[in-house]
This record gives C-alpha cells, sequence and structure tokens, in this order.
C-alpha cells in the first residue's frame, strides 16, 4: 500500500458538500503531543532524563503497534521550538537520546517498512544530530507501511510563517499551493492530521501542527506519555471511530 499524497487529504475552506460528511472510520494520521515524561521521573524520585528515556520507550511501542491499527502516518512531538527555554543540560539529553534513537532503529525501521523523517528547523540542533537525521531519513526513505516524523526544534507558528514567506512570491495562490509550500517547509508534507492524542493530562495544542489539525479530532489522555501503551493507543482509534467528522456540514441524524 502506497502512502497518501503529501497534500491529498487537504479540504477547501469551504468544505465539503453536506451530502459528503465522512464517518471518521480509521484515522490514517495520528499525531501525538507526548507529555508527562517529566512528572513520570520526577513522581518516581529519578531525573527528568529518566523519564525522557522512557518516553523512546513508549515511542517505540506505538511505532510497532500503528501499522497494524491502520495508521499511515504518526507524527511525534520530540521537542518544541519553546523547549529551548529548559535547562540546557535537559535539551541536550534529548538531543543524545534522538541521536542514539535514530543510530539504533533506522536499520530495524528500513527492514520494517518505516519511513522516518524529522519535522521543524535544523539549524540549531548539534551537528551530529543532523548528520545522523540525514543518513536515517536516507536509510528509510523507501518505506511505504508507516510513515513516523519526529518534530524536533519544531513550532507550527514558525512553520507557517516561513511557508508564508516562501508564498508571497508564489505566482499561483490558491490554498492548496499554500499547503503545498508548507509541506516543502516541514520537509515531508502538511498532511491534514485525523487524531491529535496529547498524553500528560493538559489540554492544549501548544504550537503543534496548527495548520494541519483545522479539523483533528482531538483526544485528551490522563496518562502520563511514558505510561502510554499500544493498547492506549487502539483505544484512542476506537474512540475516533466512534465520531462523526462533519467539517462544518450537518450531522448524518440531521441530514434525514
Ligand atoms: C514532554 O514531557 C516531552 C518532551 C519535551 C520530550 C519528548 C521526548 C520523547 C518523547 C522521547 C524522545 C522520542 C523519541 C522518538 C526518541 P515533559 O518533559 O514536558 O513532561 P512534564 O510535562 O511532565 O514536565
Amino acid at each position: 500500500m502506497s502512502l497518501p499524497s503529501v497534500v491529498s487529504s487537504y479540504v477547501p475552506a469551504g468544505g465539503l458538500p453536506a451530502t459528503q460528511v465522512i464517518p471518521a472510520a480509521k484515522p490514517l494520521h495520528v499525531a501525538i503531543i507526548s507529555d508527562g515524561n517529566g512528572r513520570w521521573a520526577t513522581s518516581r524520585g529519578l531525573p527528568r532524563s529518566a523519564g525522557h528515556r522512557a518516553g523512546a520507550a513508549a515511542a517505540r511501542r506505538v511505532i510497532a503497534a500503528a501499522p497494524r491499527l491502520g495508521i499511515s502516518t504518526l507524527t511525534l512531538f520530540a521537542l518544541s521550538a519553546a523547549n529551548w527555554k529548559r535547562p540546557a543540560a535537559e535539551v541536550h539529553a534529548i538531543f543524545g537520546l534522538l541521536e542514539n534513537y535514530l543510530l539504533g532503529e533506522a536499520e530495524h525501521c528500513a527492514a520494517e517498512g518505516v519511513r522516518l523523517s524529522i519535522v521543524g528547523r535544523r539549524d540549531r540542533i548539534p551537528q551530529a544530530l543532523r548528520e545522523v537525521i540525514s543518513r536515517s531519513e536516507s536509510a528509510t526513505a523507501r518505506g511505504e507501511r508507516l510513515h513516523v516524523r519526529l518534530a524536533v526544534d519544531y513550532s507550527a507558528r514558525e512553520a507557517i510563517f516561513q511557508a508564508a514567506c516562501r508564498f508571497y512570491k508564489a505566482t499561483e495562490l490558491s490554498a492548496e499551493r499554500f499547503c503545498e509550500v508548507l509541506g516543502e517547509v516541514n520537509r515531508s508534507g502538511a498532511a491534514e492530521v485525523d487524531l491529535l492524542i496529547r498524553t500528560g493530562g493538559e489540554c492544549r495544542l501548544s504550537d503543534f501542527l496548527l495548520w494541519e489539525c483545522a479539523y483533528a479530532e482531538l483526544l485528551f489522555v490522563n496518562k502520563r506519555w511514558p505510561d502510554f501503551t499500544a493498547a492506549d493507543l487502539e483505544a484512542a482509534v476506537q474512540e475516533f471511530s466512534r465520531r462523526e467528522r462533519t467539517r462544518g456540514a450537518l450531522p448524518s441524524a440531521e441530514l434525514g
């Protein structure tokens, strides 16, 4: 099965006609704000870095489970641009964790048909991590079972602003073209998010995929990210299937 194209699921601002209300079915693109690593660690008397290590293990579990749940794209928030406000030691510990994760997983991902991409700025992260990212993206580029996008030094506002700066010079001024430009800024597309999950009990978007989540179903889970399991992902997919996505049209019960 090939992955959906970058903008294929983009719905124009006017929405779909009322007759095309889509039952939620299965989410193709799931995005996760993986929050709660720090609290998971401190509640156990451990350093925050231990929480991030446990968070990486949770990411592995979720990535392994995603294809059998019908998910084709999984975007995980690994480090936001705002996280630079944290102590340098913590930020660099996360960079080290990401580097080790990619070094350890790229080969396995390639064998499993998993494509790895990084979304976010690359000019501020350590050179060694930048190189490992490039190698991992090349090694897994042919993966078609699941596209895993790790958001690193990412800010949705920044990405949208960068896209707007490029778009300013474009000859074709359409929403579809803007979405393509944003996809180029992201380097791995700007496909619409079907289901956004945030763990850790907080209920906010934190500058994550603001354009792509315009019609996402939101699910806030009162569980810290290191405790999130494949069963939790499956439960989230089931919850999504019970919802009806009207995109501004009338729900089916009202259409007669
Ligand atoms: C949020 O928890 C998590 C982060 C800022 C880092 C996320 C890192 C990972 C999920 C691990 C790296 C992922 C991979 C795929 C290697 P927090 O520190 O904000 O937690 P808190 O709200 O309890 O303080």
